[in-house]
């Protein structure tokens, strides 16, 4: 059942599931004889993280970031500020970044020169969702579950105002949903 706030689906529970599955895959074959530590950047990629993580078959550990941007024009000034660091160190191992969303990039640019400075032996991203054409600065992200268009798109982690993270599916909120 479609939540009345959502105008379309645009990535599917089944969709979702699947391209987990393989993305756990693909990931248990490139890290075949090793260990990773899976960095969430909080909060909304802690979901992606749930799933995905019982679909890699490496071992892994947990771990996770909050971050959030200096001032009003969030998603433009690219400074970032640690809200919460990493319990774990990192020297020396398999870090696998998972963020729930790529929109400018610059909170990845930042998270990722920072963490690049701890000398892990591998930095690697995961990504739920991209967003087409909207990448300011370029980032490696060596995975992506599914490439978006610039909507307002919420669910699976995904919020509006912190709600609708818990929908199943990836949906295009209506515009009556944020104009009240
Ligand atoms: C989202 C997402 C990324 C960031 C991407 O987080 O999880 O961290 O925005 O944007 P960028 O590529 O333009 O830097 P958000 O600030 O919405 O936090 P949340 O996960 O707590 O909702």
């Amino acid at each position: 059942m479609i939540h009345p706030d959502i105008e379309s689906i645009i990535v599917s529970e089944d969709e979702i599931r699947q391209r987990i599955a393989e993305l756990g895959a693909e990931i248990s074959r490139d890290y075949a004889g090793e260990r990773i530590l899976l960095v969430a950047v909080l909060r909304g990629a802690a979901l992606f993280m749930a799933d995905l993580a019982r679909q890699i078959t490496v071992p892994v550990e947990i771990d996770f970031m909050a971050v959030s941007s200096y001032g009003s024009s969030t998603k433009s000034s690219g400074v970032v500020r640690i809200l919460k660091d990493l319990d774990e160190q990192i020297e020396g191992r398999h870090v696998l970044v998972i963020e729930d969303i790529l929109d400018t990039g610059l909170t990845l640019k930042y998270l990722l020169k920072n963490l690049a400075s701890r000398k892990p032996a591998s930095l690697e991203v995961v990504t739920l969702l991209s967003k087409e054409g909207k990448q300011r600065v370029p980032i490696s992200c060596k995975y992506i579950g599914f490439s978006v268009p610039d909507e307002f798109v919420v669910g699976f982690g995904l919020d509006f105002a912190e709600r609708y993270r818990n929908l199943p599916y990836i949906g295009v909120l209506r515009p009556s949903a944020y104009q009240d």
